[in-house]
C-alpha cells in the first residue's frame, strides 16, 4: 500500500459514519418534503454533492437541494428557501453564493440547504446552482466502485498538495473536477501519467476547441458551454503537474519535505493588518488582493523596491510586503532637461532658489541635474498619506484609518509564518 492509500484510509468515512450521514440527510429530506406538501409548494428535495455520489471524505459536508418548479420567481425561491432552511436547521446561519442559503450543523456534520430551480438536461438554467442535481445524476451513472475509490484518492492527493477547493482564495480544483477527471481518464494512475507529461493547458476532452482562455479547461458534460475548470489558477495547475511527476517518479520525499526556514534575509518586512469585515471570503478576498497591490505600487513608485509579498485572510486581513529599503535615502538624484533645450535656464532658476537643493545644478553628459533632499523618508508616513487618496474597494475603504503597520520582525502573525514556510506545495 503506498503512502496515498494510507492517507486515504484515514480520510475515508467509516461505515458507521456513512450510516449516520444517510440518516441525517433522509431525516432532513423527509422534513422538507413534508413542509412543501403542507404548504402546497411545488418543489422537491434531493441530496447532491459528494455524499450523494459516494465521493465524500470525512471532512465533506451534506448538500441538500430544494428544487422549485420553474414557474416560481427568483424572489420567491430565495425567500422560501431560507424559510425552509431555518425550519430544518436549528441554529442555521445564512450564507450567500449566487442565492442566499442556510448552513448549519446537525450532530456535528455541516449541512447546507440550497434553493434552486428544477431543470432537466439541456434545459436553460436560471442560476449556476441549477446544474448541481444534474452533476449528481451524471457522476452516479458514469462511475463504478473502483472509480469512486480513485476519486476519493484524487481528492486526498489534491488536498495533500493544497490545490483542493474552488473558493477564490484557494483557486484550486473542486470536488466535481476530481470526479470529471477520473471519469475521463478512467483511473488515478492514468491521470497521474497524463499530468506528469502534460505541457501547457489542461484541456478535457483533449480535442476541445480552445474557446476558453483559462489555464484549465474542463467542459461540464451537463452544460458544454461552461468551463468547469475556470476557477483553477495557473500556479495550482503547475502544482498538480509537478506533484504528478513526483508521484510517477516515486519522489514522495520531495512532496512531504519540510522546508528549511531562514529568517535572516537582510531586508525590510512590513505587515499591514486590518480587521476582516463580516462578508463572505469570495467577496472580501479580491479586495484584500487589491489592497496588497495598491500598497505594493505605492512602495514601488516611491523607491522602496518591493521584492516579495504574501497575503493571509483569517479573522484579520494580513498583508506582508518585503522591500529592499526600509527608509528612503536622504538625497535623490533628479534629472533635468538637456542643456540645449529651452527649459534648461528655467530648471536652473527653479532649483537655485529651492530649499530642497542639496547639490548642483550640475551637468552629466548632455543634461542638467540636481541632487534633492527627500522630504518624507519613512515608509509608514508615505503609505498612510497615499492610501488616503486611494480607492481600495467598497468594503475596505472605510477601514483605511484602522490599518495597523507592524515590523515583520516583531510579530509571528500567520502571514509571516506563511511567508517564511513558502514551499512548492504551500501557497
Ligand atoms: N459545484 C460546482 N462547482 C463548484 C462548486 C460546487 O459545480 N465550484 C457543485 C458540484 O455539483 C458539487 C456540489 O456543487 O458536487 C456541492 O459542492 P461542494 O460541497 O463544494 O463539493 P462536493 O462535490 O460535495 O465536494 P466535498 O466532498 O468537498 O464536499
Ligand atoms: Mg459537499
Amino acid at each position: 500500500m503506498n503512502y496515498l492509500e494510507n492517507l486515504l484510509a484515514e480520510q475515508i468515512p467509516t461505515s458507521e459514519e456513512t450510516k449516520k450521514l444517510g440518516e441525517i440527510s433522509s431525516t432532513i429530506i423527509q422534513k422538507i418534503n413534508d413542509i412543501c406538501k403542507a404548504d402546497n409548494i411545488n418543489a422537491s428535495c434531493t441530496e447532491v454533492g459528494s455524499v450523494s455520489k459516494n465521493t465524500n471524505l470525512k471532512s465533506s459536508d451534506i448538500d441538500i437541494f430544494v428544487t422549485f418548479d420553474k414557474s416560481y420567481s427568483v424572489d420567491y425561491i430565495e425567500k422560501k428557501g431560507l424559510e425552509i432552511g431555518h425550519r430544518v436547521l436549528e441554529n442555521g446561519t445564512e450564507k450567500y453564493a449566487e442565492h442566499p442559503y442556510v448552513s448549519g450543523y446537525v450532530m456535528g456534520i455541516k449541512v447546507d440547504v440550497v434553493p434552486a430551480f428544477k431543470i432537466s438536461e439541456g434545459e436553460k438554467i436560471v442560476s449556476t446552482v441549477d446544474r448541481t442535481p444534474l452533476h449528481t445524476l451524471y457522476v452516479n451513472s458514469n462511475t463504478d466502485e473502483a472509480m469512486v475509490h480513485d476519486i476519493r484518492l484524487l481528492k486526498v492527493f489534491m488536498k495533500s498538495i493544497n490545490v483542493y477547493g474552488s473558493e477564490i482564495s484557494r483557486s484550486g480544483f473542486s470536488g466535481y473536477l476530481c470526479e470529471l477527471l477520473i471519469i475521463h481518464f478512467k483511473n488515478f494512475d492514468r491521470l497521474m501519467g497524463y499530468m506528469a507529461n502534460l505541457r501547457g493547458k489542461l484541456i478535457v476532452p483533449e480535442n476541445t476547441e480552445d474557446k476558453f482562455s483559462e489555464p484549465v479547461i474542463i467542459i461540464d458534460p451537463v452544460d458544454p458551454s461552461r468551463n468547469a475548470g475556470a476557477a483553477v489558477s495557473e500556479e495550482n495547475l503547475s502544482r498538480l503537474k509537478l506533484a504528478s511527476k513526483l508521484y510517477m517518479a516515486g519522489r514522495e520525499d520531495i512532496l512531504n519535505h519540510t522546508p528549511r526556514i531562514n529568517k535572516n534575509r537582510g531586508t525590510h518586512i512590513m505587515v499591514f493588518v486590518v480587521k476582516k469585515p463580516d462578508i463572505i471570503d469570495d467577496i472580501i478576498y479580491p479586495q484584500a488582493v487589491r489592497l496588497k497591490n495598491r500598497i505594493w505600487d505605492i512602495l514601488h513608485n516611491n523607491g522602496f523596491m518591493p521584492v516579495a509579498s504574501e497575503i493571509y485572510v483569517g479573522s484579520d486581513i494580513e498583508i506582508l510586503i518585503e522591500c529592499e529599503l526600509g527608509m528612503l535615502p536622504g538625497t535623490k538624484v533628479h534629472m533635468g532637461p538637456p542643456v540645449e533645450s529651452n527649459e534648461s535656464i528655467k530648471f536652473i532658476d527653479v532649483w537655485n532658489s529651492n530649499a530642497r537643493l542639496m547639490r548642483g545644478p550640475y551637468i552629466l553628459k548632455n543634461r542638467v541635474y540636481v541632487d534633492v533632499r527627500t522630504e518624507q523618508r519613512d515608509m509608514e508616513g508615505i503609505i498612510r498619506k497615499e492610501l488616503k487618496n486611494s480607492d481600495i474597494g467598497k468594503n475596505l475603504n472605510e477601514l483605511k484609518d484602522e490599518i495597523k503597520i507592524i515590523n515583520g520582525e516583531d510579530t509571528d502573525l500567520e502571514v509571516v509564518r506563511k511567508f517564511f514556510s513558502k514551499y512548492l506545495f504551500n501557497s
